[in-house]
């Protein structure tokens, strides 16, 4: 355990488990904010609710492998730890951060961690049915890496109140059945989007675009500002809208722009996340998108996802 300048570092579970007992025997509330790292304003926004929600809050760091398929960006992915305690550090005037969470890959994975499904071993959590659409669909790992994790995440922080982001709109839905269906005793916050001031929503992977690209990307969350006013003149109208007419502005948008690739653009059910082909005003749905867009100075793509609330 290690005290940085202002908050203290646990790198075991037994570390959390120790910090944790104490604010159960204190009768404190726990706000927790799992991330992967590589923090910026979301994440920021995150740990400013959980701070205003809660007696204490801790944020974790790790790079979950088991999220990441072989062909993907794991290693890549940016590591920023300095900074990330840093902005932890100075970020938050009126309350700080209590802990930060750092594990090594072996303390999450005590039997190690494949990339490779088949040669995983050990428990491993699926929430099935909302796991293998949208992202699910070139992320066939994907939700199962984040709802193992999470799981393990909140056994180990049993936290009162957990953070998410609506920027990751089906991981919110996911984690919400896993904590239901699990029976996890934590309360899950979804907080609200935090964008660039052109629209674009923070991500980590934005490190990846140049300051132009990033410009260029904005057009990404116009696109389902317009999708969304559409929704609206034809709700207006009366009935049910259809969700094609939605899709089809939204792509012919994004793909003004020819080095972009639409991985998807989808309109689905807000909880069974199922296509929806009419939109019900008042049940609404969640649009959104997965865009693959150029990485600076490299020939690979970056892809990146927003969605907007139909209501
Ligand atoms: O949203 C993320 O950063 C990750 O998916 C999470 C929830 C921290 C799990 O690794």
């Amino acid at each position: 355990m290690t005290i940085s300048s202002k908050i203290l570092i646990l790198r075991t579970v037994s570390q959390v488990r120790q910090w944790r007992a104490k604010l159960f025997s204190d009768n404190q509330s726990v706000g927790f904010v799992p991330t992967m790292g590589a923090l910026h304003a979301g994440h920021c926004s995150l740990v400013r609710k959980s701070l205003e929600e809660n007696d204490k809050t801790i944020v974790s760091i790790f790079v979950n492998p088991s999220q990441f398929a072989p062909h993907e960006d794991l290693d890549n992915y940016p590591r920023t730890l300095d900074r990330d305690l840093e902005i932890l550090e100075s970020e938050f005037s009126d309350k700080q951060v209590d802990a930060v969470f750092v594990p090594k890959v072996s303390e999450m994975y005590p039997n190690g961690i494949s990339l490779d499904i088949d040669k995983q071993k050990g428990a491993f959590v699926n929430v099935h049915g909302l796991s293998e659409q949208l992202e699910g669909i070139t992320r066939p790992q994907f939700f199962r890496g984040v709802s193992t994790v999470v799981t393990k995440l909140l056994n180990i922080v049993q936290p009162t109140r957990v953070y998410f982001g609506q920027k990751d709109a089906q991981q919110c839905v996911v984690i919400n059945n896993l904590v239901r269906d699990l029976m996890i005793p934590t309360k899950v916050r979804v907080v609200q989007t935090v964008r660039e001031s052109n629209g674009l929503a923070m991500s980590s992977r934005n490190e990846y675009l140049s300051k132009e690209m990033k410009d260029r990307c904005s057009i990404i969350y116009k696109a389902l500002k317009e999708g969304a006013s559409l929704y609206n003149e034809n709700r207006e109208k009366g009935g049910k809208v259809n969700s094609s007419i939605i899709i089809d502005r939204i792509k012919d948008i994004v793909s003004q722009n020819d080095e972009f690739e639409i991985e998807y653009v989808a309109a689905s059910h807000p909880e069974s996340l199922e296509d929806v082909e009419l939109i019900e005003p008042g049940v609404g749905a969640i649009v959104s998108c997965a865009i693959k867009v150029p990485k600076e100075s490299s020939t690979e793509k970056a892809r990146l996802i927003d969605n907007i609330i139909l209501q």
